[in-house]
């Protein structure tokens, strides 16, 4: 039997920090509390550490086939960089392939993910075609511990793109089968349109890509995603909320009662249109969607994520070389290739730029990486807590580290970074998967193909979030 006791840190959690020891064995958290004694179990030495429950992500896209390419990370680089930021586990995007089934995409997401992740994970099934057959099939995929599906409302014109009467269907039949509808907020239609409009008039550059997708575009998607599921009576959670508006329309329906969970992430901080307008052909390295927003957007967004309109931070980790795959968009902004790497940034730019600064404490940052994920995703207590019978995922934060961004410092497989230059404070340490060392000292030590598969199961009534 393997036993480790993490010994002197203070553990960190959603609800309070306290000093106290943490005693693993197996694989599984069996104690925490006060001068707990070895017994022979192997000590790591936690003073000067915060000690937290492993991160989970929820967003991310590994090895994903995406505007006429596929994303750089596999799952093996993708989820190494992931654990080098503190991450523990992932939920990844599996996507239907046309004429495909939901179980199709999960035994391809499956064989992607087998031999290659180093952290544990489990699948989102991106509804890309609404077939009868697909309705049909859509409760069983609950019962394989894959309990989200995830709708996008933009990328007109693209096998993604799905119709409002699609969205409706698919949140009445979720709902009844304890299936979490994501949605991709944003009017693909006014996208269209306004794209189309400024290639005509010869705008090509990557800024356009913020200027074809303005704010009341992803507002008005957030409120009518959110009004169908009120009228479906389901669930619903809104990703990557990048601006003030389409937040306000969480907090109606929050203030309504309604059910409604929101993600934001890391770009929408550290970065701006600014971003986007950079010298030359720089900006694509900055093309996501939503598009990066004006700063004015972030004291709306950091109030989310303290007062709980926001109750996850995600990466959308996305991502695209800028060497033959962003270059893909030199001459027409709209064939970049959409997303950013974040993976292994996320935790770091949040504690940098939210808990340093005194925007979030380190209790909303458990809560908002690790906690709320494991709550809403269905996979808590497993997953996202440091209480005897949860997996031993452990991540030793060092809040007097400091690293610098740069490419070659990645851990990822991405020719570029755009955190470039910028200097995180406070990062981890270590890493653990069920007590299994991951990462260490800017070192991965994991190894490939030992992360698991989670099964989750999601039943709103019973999701508390914690902010
Ligand atoms: O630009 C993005 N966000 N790319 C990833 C796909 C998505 O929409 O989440
Ligand atoms: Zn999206
Ligand atoms: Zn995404």
């Amino acid at each position: 039997m393997s036993r480790l006791l993490f010994t002197g840190g203070t553990v960190v959690t959603a609800d309070g920090s306290f000093r106290a020891d943490v005693l693993v064995e197996d694989e599984k958290i069996v104690a925490v509390g006060t001068d707990l004694p070895a017994n022979g179990a192997e000590t790591v030495d936690a003073s000067g550490r915060l000690v937290m429950p492993g991160f989970i992500d929820a967003h991310t896209h590994m090895d994903m086939p995406f505007g006429g390419t596929v994303t750089a990370d596999d799952w093996a680089t993708g989820t190494e960089s992931a654990a080098a930021g503190g991450t523990t586990m992932i939920i990844d995007f599996a996507l239907q392939e046309e004429g495909g089934t939901l179980n199709g995409a999960i035994e391809e997401w499956t064989n992607k993910a087998q031999g290659k992740a180093v952290i544990d994970y489990g699948f989102h099934v991106a509804i890309t075609d609404l077939r009868d057959d697909i309705k049909t099939e859509l409760p069983s995929i609950a019962g394989k511990g894959v309990a989200s599906v995830k709708i996008f409302m933009a990328y007109k014109g693209t096998p993604l793109y799905t119709e409002d009467d699609d969205l409706f269907e698919t949140l009445q039949l979720s709902k009844d089968a304890g299936v979490l509808v994501l949605v991709h907020a944003e009017n693909g239609d006014a996208i269209a349109k306004l794209q189309e409009q400024a290639l005509a008039r010869g705008d090509t550059a990557p800024r356009f890509h913020a200027l074809t997708r303005p704010e009341p575009v992803e507002a008005e998607a957030t409120n009518r995603a959110i009004r169908l599921a009120e009228v479906a009576g389901a669930p619903i959670l809104v990703v990557h909320v990048s601006c003030a508006a389409a937040l306000e329309a969480i907090h109606l329906a929050h203030e309504r009662g309604q059910t409604v969970y929101a993600e934001t992430c890391p770009q929408y901080f550290a970065f701006s249109y600014d971003d986007l307008a950079r010298e030359g052909f720089e900006g694509a390295k900055y093309v996501c969607s939503p598009p990066l927003r004006d700063e004015s957007n972030r004291p709306a967004l950091w109030n989310g994520l303290r007062f709980g309109d926001l109750q996850i931070f995600g990466s959308d980790h996305c991502s695209f070389n800028y060497e033959g795959q962003k270059e893909m968009g030199r001459d027409d902004f709209t064939k970049i290739p959409n997303g950013l790497p974040g993976a292994e940034e996320r935790a770091m730019a949040l504690w940098t730029l939210g808990v340093k600064e005194g925007r979030l404490t380190e209790n909303q940052f458990v809560a908002v990486l690790s906690t709320n994920q494991a709550r809403i995703y269905g996979a808590y207590p497993r997953k996202g807590a440091l209480v005897p019978g949860a997996d031993a995922d452990i991540v030793l934060w060092d809040p007097e580290l400091q690293v610098s961004a740069t490419a070659d410092n990645r851990h990822g497989n991405v020719d570029y970074t755009p955190y470039e230059g910028m200097t995180f404070h406070g990062g981890p340490a270590s890493v653990y998967v069920r007590g299994n060392l991951v990462y260490r000292d800017g070192e991965l030590v994991g190894e490939r193909g030992s992360g698991r598969f989670v099964e989750r199961n999601f039943k709103a009534a019973n999701v508390e979030v914690k902010v």
